[in-house]
């Protein structure tokens, strides 16, 4: 492995990200605005394509050249069978995917509006059959791992057990916890690096998700929690490493939005992978957030997903 002189390049790595998390099959409508309760709009265009954090995240390690080992569920369904096909073209490793007997395979609905932000309400599917002992089953895939990626389209179990799996063995662990929900102290006291957004961040502190508190703030509150460290994302600003005892600001690079849909999902393979590769939380934040533009300069997730040629069109932004 290397990296260049800056030291947030990763150059080469033959290390691998185990994700453990959900697969949505993917239903994308673009609107001028996104409508308010009780609102009907007519939009633009309609795409159907995968989706789910999980797997959107192994795939992004997988295309920055990374081995991807990915632990989750699907359904019995045609929607399973894309989902097989798509791992299969993007060279993820799928031995601990289960497919569930009667059971839909999770789907998410995204609406897009006219400056690329979205909102999304996700059917868990299959994704909600992911349990502890299935995730216990892939203790291989967890102990062999360089670093252990999970979000919270799943349970608290197998995310709880996951964790647990991969403090045991000594693997760093990331939690990006989107969508974001109160977890009990046992997942957060075995999670190394939380990397929530502004939004989720309040949510898991306990504020609204809009409460005017400083993000400083926030981040302590959530180290407070048990978290070793918290890498914050601030959308088009970057991103917030917070420590007990200190603050760094990483900037992101300028690019013109597409679809933000999908940003944190590459932020974050970018993240795990960076780290697989040695880098240090500063450097993979700035891997992190290079990946993450670069998503959002294309619309749907899987096409924003770069390889590390992609992202030679990617400025580096001023330190
Ligand atoms: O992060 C984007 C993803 O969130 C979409 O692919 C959608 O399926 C939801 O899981």
């Amino acid at each position: 492995m290397s990296t260049d002189a800056e030291g947030d390049d990763v150059v080469s790595s033959g290390g691998r990200v185990t994700v453990v998390g959900s697969y949505n099959a993917g239903f994308v409508i673009d609107v001028d605005e996104i409508p308010v309760p009780g609102e009907t709009v007519l939009g633009s265009d309609f795409a159907e394509g995968p989706g789910g954090k999980g797997s959107n995240q192994a795939i992004g390690v997988a295309r920055l050249g990374a081995n991807a080992s990915f632990v989750g569920c699907v359904g019995d369904d045609h929607y399973g069978d894309e989902a097989f096909d798509l791992w299969a073209r993007e060279d993820v490793d799928v031995e601990a995917v289960e497919r569930i007997d009667d059971v839909a395979t999770g789907a998410g609905f995204v609406i897009v509006d006219e400056n690329g932000e979205n909102a999304i309400a996700v059917a868990p599917g299959a994704n909600a059959e992911l349990h502890a002992d299935h995730v216990a089953d892939a203790h291989e895939q967890i102990r062999n791992a360089d670093v252990v990626l999970c979000q919270l389209e799943i349970g608290d179990e197998a995310v709880g057990r996951a964790v647990e799996l991969a403090s045991d063995a000594g693997v760093p662990t990331v939690l990006n916890p989107a969508p974001a929900r109160e977890l009990p102290a046992t997942i957060l006291e075995s999670v190394d690096y939380l990397t929530p957004n502004v939004t989720e961040a309040r949510l898991l502190a306990g504020h609204e998700p809009d409460a005017d508190v400083p993000n400083e703030t926030v981040g302590h509150e959530l180290l407070e929690l048990g978290v070793g460290c918290v890498v914050m994302t601030v959308g088009e600003d970057g991103a917030l490493i917070i420590t007990e005892d200190d603050l760094e600001r990483i900037p992101a690079p300028v690019v013109d939005v597409v679809d933000t849909t999908g940003a944190g999902d590459a932020f974050n393979a970018g993240f795990a992978v960076a780290l697989t590769a040695g880098l240090d939380v500063t450097a993979a934040t700035r891997f992190g957030c290079r990946t993450g533009a670069h998503c959002v300069t294309a619309r749907e997730v899987i096409p924003g997903l770069p390889t590390r040629e992609d992202l030679e069109g990617i400025p580096r932004p001023d330190r």
